[in-house]
């Protein structure tokens, strides 16, 4: 069973600041790091840490051939990401000191993949795998629907939101996963409530308020606690979350213990700076666990 993603890789570059800016203001930072990033590299991370056999799809610029080992060394394999002529995705990440982040993206490389890329990646894939996307590459639609032509799981995060990507995306996706912001505006979008969504199951991610996974054909509804920590920067915790949640379905886990397992992953990764660099493993998940009784 593999996961792919086919997702981003950006180079994050972090300014830890006393408040987030003003408009107008200029402002100096605590600290600056530069460390891998994009949703999808984070998300691949946190599979392979988790336990999955973890294939990321993507691609990158020659600027950006520190971040193809950073998540190797995670367990992820690269095989299937392109060395394009473009500049690497990045992102300039502003938290403060209560954890509180703001972005700013520049796709670069992430929007230059072409379909051969994909096909590629998918020559071995069967039913028994997962994949995994979200909005930050080009070519969502087409890769899903080749996954749903080959019956691969597919688990789609409308993230950044994109009202029109989540209705091409839609009819090829078995799970939907959304934060609560992402939630009001794809129902806001679609004109329907959330409950209503024609997509198997739905997931919707609360922060500090936990998650809720919904299976839309039955109304079955499962609440999944968020674990107390004091947050150093959340940057990347949904990833995390989405990750864990994926891995935990790969592995055959019940849909409770997959939640279990990611809201204790995203409550350890929010102690620590950085996003992608942040995943927990699975035994530091196990042990925040039996800590916590
Ligand atoms: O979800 C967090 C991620 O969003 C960051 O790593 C950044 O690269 C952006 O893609
Ligand atoms: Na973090």
């Amino acid at each position: 069973m593999t996961i792919f993603n086919l997702g981003s890789i950006n180079i994050d570059n972090f300014y830890y600041l006393s408040h987030l800016p003003k408009a107008g203001e200029t402002l100096s930072s605590d600290r600056y790091a530069k460390m891998l990033g994009g949703k999808g590299a984070n998300q691949s991370v946190a599979a392979a840490r988790a336990g999955s056999e973890t294939c990321h799809i993507g691609a990158i610029g020659k600027d950006g051939a520190w971040c193809l080992a950073v998540l190797s060394d995670a367990g992820v394999d690269v095989s299937h990401v392109a060395v394009v002529p473009a500049t690497t995705g990045h992102a300039n990440i502003c938290v403060d000191r209560e954890a509180e982040n703001m972005i700013v993206l520049v796709p670069g490389a992430n929007h230059e993949l072409e379909l051969s890329h994909i096909e590629n990646a998918f020559a071995q894939a069967s039913e028994d795998d997962t994949l995994i996307l979200q909005n930050e590459t080009n070519l969502v639609k087409e890769t899903a629907q080749l996954a749903r032509a080959k019956s691969l799981r597919v688990i789609y995060s409308a993230a950044p939101f994109d009202a029109q990507a989540v209705q091409d995306v839609l009819p090829y996706c078995d799970l939907l996963v959304m934060n609560e912001v992402e939630a009001a505006q794809l129902s806001d979008a679609l004109d329907i409530a959330t409950k209503e969504i024609d997509v198997p199951a739905v997931l919707i991610t609360r922060g500090s308020k936990g998650a809720v996974w919904r299976d839309q054909r039955n109304g079955r509804e499962i609440l999944s606690p968020a674990f107390a920590v004091i947050p150093v920067d959340t940057t990347g915790a949904g990833d995390c979350f989405i990750g864990y949640v994926a891995s935990g379905l790969d592995l055959g886990l019940p849909v409770e213990d997959a939640l279990r397992r990611a809201s204790a992953a995203s409550a350890i990764q929010v102690t620590r700076e950085g996003t992608a660099e942040a995943m927990p493993t699975a035994d530091e998940v196990s042990e925040f666990l039996i800590d916590q009784g």
